[in-house]
C-alpha cells in the first residue's frame, strides 16, 4: 500500500512531529496541513477549533491518506474520544503523549503539563493521567506567548527565556522533573525551556511519543509502506503562503527536505 500519512497542525508546530516520523519511517510519504491562514488554535473555542478539525481532516483524506495524525495538542483535546474518521484510522497526541509521562515519571508521580489556553482549559492530559494512574499528581500551566514566539523565530532568546521563567516558576519551585510539552510548537523552545528547568528535566514531545504509536499501529495493521523509499513524498500543504512560513519551516526540517510549499484551499 502506497498511500501516505495525513498530518495536521495550525501552523509551524506540528513540523516538529513531521521531522520525527520522516526520519523514523523513511520509507513512508507524507501529507502535511499547517492551517496558517486560522492560526493560532490555542485561544479559540472547542466549537471553532472541531470545525477547523473537521475542514482538514477531509482535506487529508481526499489526498489519499491511510492513516491520519492530529499533531495539534489544542485540535487533539476535541477528538479525544476518536479512533477513526471516515473509516481512516486517527491519532491523537494526548493519549500516548500521557502514558509516556507516567513511564518518564516512573516512582515520582508528579507530572506538569505546558499547553496552550485551550488544551489547558480542556484539562484533557489531566483527565487521561487521572484515568490511567489515579496517583498522578498534575499541574497544568497555559502558556499562551510561547506558539506567537516559535512563529516568530524568536528562539534560544533573552526574551523567551523570560518569558518561560514567568510560566515555569511554579513547576522549578517544586521541582517537577517530567513535563510534557503539550503543544507541538514547543519542541523548539526545548533549550529555552531546559535552560529555566535545568538539564535534568524529561520533555515528553509528541513527536517522539507519535512515533511510538504509529510503530505499534503499522505493527498491528499491515499498512506499513512497502516501497524502498524511493519514491517517497513529504507534501507540505499551508492555507496561506508566505516567505516567512516558507524559511522557517524549511530550517525546522532540517535536513530532511519539504520541497515546494503548496497553498490550498480547504
Ligand atoms: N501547535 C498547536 C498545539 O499543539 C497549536 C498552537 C496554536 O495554534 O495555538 O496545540
Amino acid at each position: 500500500m502506497n498511500s501516505s500519512i495525513g498530518i495536521f497542525d495550525s501552523g509551524l508546530g506540528g513540523l516538529t512531529v513531521l521531522k520525527v516520523l520522516a526520519q523514523k519511517f523513511p520509507h513512508e510519504s507524507f501529507c502535511y496541513l499547517g492551517d496558517i491562514a486560522r492560526l493560532p488554535y490555542g485561544n479559540k473555542s472547542p466549537e471553532t477549533i472541531r470545525k477547523y478539525g473537521l475542514q482538514i481532516l477531509k482535506f487529508l483524506k481526499a489526498q489519499n491518506v491511510k492513516v491520519l495524525i492530529i499533531a495539534c495538542n489544542s485540535a487533539s483535546t476535541v477528538f479525544l474520544e476518536e479512533r477513526e474518521f471516515e473509516g481512516i484510522p486517527l491519532l491523537n497526541v494526548i493519549v500516548p503523549g500521557s502514558r509516556a509521562a507516567l513511564v518518564a515519571a516512573g516512582m515520582d508521580k508528579r507530572i506538569a503539563v505546558l499547553g496552550t489556553s485551550a488544551t489547558i482549559r480542556s484539562h484533557a492530559y489531566a483527565t487521561t493521567l487521572k484515568a490511567l494512574d489515579s496517583a498522578v499528581e498534575v499541574t497544568e500551566t497555559a502558556c499562551p506567548l510561547f506558539v506567537p514566539l516559535v512563529e516568530e523565530g524568536v528562539v534560544e532568546d533573552p526574551i523567551t527565556e523570560l518569558v518561560a521563567l514567568r510560566y515555569l516558576q511554579k513547576i522549578k519551585q517544586q521541582k517537577i522533573k517530567t513535563v510534557i510539552l503539550g503543544c507541538t510548537h514547543y519542541p523548539v523552545l526545548r533549550s529555552d525551556l531546559r535552560k529555566v528547568l535545568g538539564q535534568d528535566v524529561q520533555l515528553v514531545e509528541s513527536g517522539e511519543v507519535l512515533s511510538a504509536e504509529l510503530g505499534q499501529l503499522f505493527g498491528n495493521g499491515g499498512i506499513e509502506a512497502s516501497s524502498d523509499g524511493h519514491g517517497r513524498q513529504i507534501r507540505v500543504c499551508i492555507t496561506d503562503l508566505t516567505d516567512h512560513f516558507e524559511r522557517l519551516a524549511t530550517q525546522l526540517m532540517d535536513p530532511e527536505p519539504i520541497g515546494r510549499l503548496e497553498k490550498v484551499v480547504l
